[in-house]
């Protein structure tokens, strides 16, 4: 079955308050985008065309405005409501309907990934029908991460969100492949000290059972975080100068459904029209005239 794609953004982005009081924190702009472009873009860049969009009832009406029915991307947009914040494994309950028993790829809608290879490594997960796949990330503050703990081998023994005491440095990532069975598995599991359905415990399964691959994304990735004001800023920041100095895009999802062939020449234009004078309208008009 076709893998389909799941964007998790919703949650009270309470660490960004007062910003997030009077708009969704992943509609808050990285430099030129919307957040939310960014997961989008990693969806797209995996070949997902289908994607349920999950967000708090009181947002839902501004990201529509601000994605529609995706068909100007050549993809599918499912709206899906969280009216709590009952964690992340709660995503694969609310789209149980949606997914059908399809595979699944699900993003936070606050994850921004950067890196050589990028789609290289999405394809393998993508490709890899039974299981799950998720990625580790190297960083210094792992306490704040669902963190994996390796033994002697490198093989995973154990998936723990926030530990005091990490058990490594390889946070995992809010990006998880999951195979068919993942609202079952999600349906099974209870809430967490915080009152939270944890994405490690589900996660947990598939590693008990000897399924879930961890892929280490090395030291040429950026995974970068956007939870506090400064990295934020900082992440807007690195954007800004990789955009500048190659006089590329990263994350633009008009330009992947380009790419990918999922809209045409006559697509594009008329979004690059659109977009009038903004520079990611002349992006769009410069990526026309390669
Ligand atoms: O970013 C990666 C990390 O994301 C992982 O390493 C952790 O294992 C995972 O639990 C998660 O940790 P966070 O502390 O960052 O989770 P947070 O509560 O901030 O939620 C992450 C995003 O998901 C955020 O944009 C809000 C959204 N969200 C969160 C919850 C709990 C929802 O849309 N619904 C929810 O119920």
């Amino acid at each position: 079955m076709t893998r389909k794609g799941i964007l998790l953004a919703g949650g009270t982005g309470s660490r960004l308050w007062p910003i997030t009081l009077g708009t969704s924190k992943q509609l808050l702009p990285i430099y030129d985008k919307p957040m939310v472009y960014y997961p989008i873009s990693v969806l797209m860049l995996s070949g997902i065309r289908e994607i349920a969009i999950i967000t708090t009832p009181d947002d839902q009406p501004q990201f529509q405005r601000l994605l529609g029915d995706g068909s100007q991307w050549g993809v599918s947009f499912t709206w899906v409501i969280q009216e709590k914040p009952e964690g992340l494994a709660q995503a694969y309950l609310l789209t149980r309907d949606f997914l059908d028993g399809a595979p699944s790829a699900m993003v936070l809608g606050d994850n921004i990934f950067f890196g050589h290879g990028l789609p290289e490594i999405l394809a393998r997960a993508n490709a890899q029908e039974a299981g799950g796949t998720v990625f580790g990330y190297h960083v210094s503050d792992p306490e704040r991460y669902g963190v994996a703990a390796f033994d002697a081998d490198g093989k995973v023994t154990a998936l723990v969100e926030k530990p005091k005491v990490p058990p490594s440095s390889f946070a995992i990532t809010g990006l998880y492949f999951l195979d068919g069975r993942a609202p079952d598995l999600a349906a099974r599991i209870k809430p967490s000290a915080r009152g939270e359905l944890e994405i490690v415990d589900v996660l947990e399964h598939y590693r008990a059972e000897g399924s879930l691959q961890v892929e280490r994304m090395g030291r040429g990735f950026a995974w970068l975080d956007t939870g506090t004001p400064g990295s934020l800023l900082d992440a807007g920041n690195f954007v800004r100068t990789l955009q500048d100095r190659q006089g590329m895009q990263v994350g633009s999802p008009d330009e992947i459904a380009y790419r990918q062939g999922w809209i045409d020449a006559k697509g594009l234009a008329e979004r690059a029209k659109v977009f009038g004078k903004s520079s990611y309208g002349a992006h769009l008009e410069g990526v026309l005239k390669e």
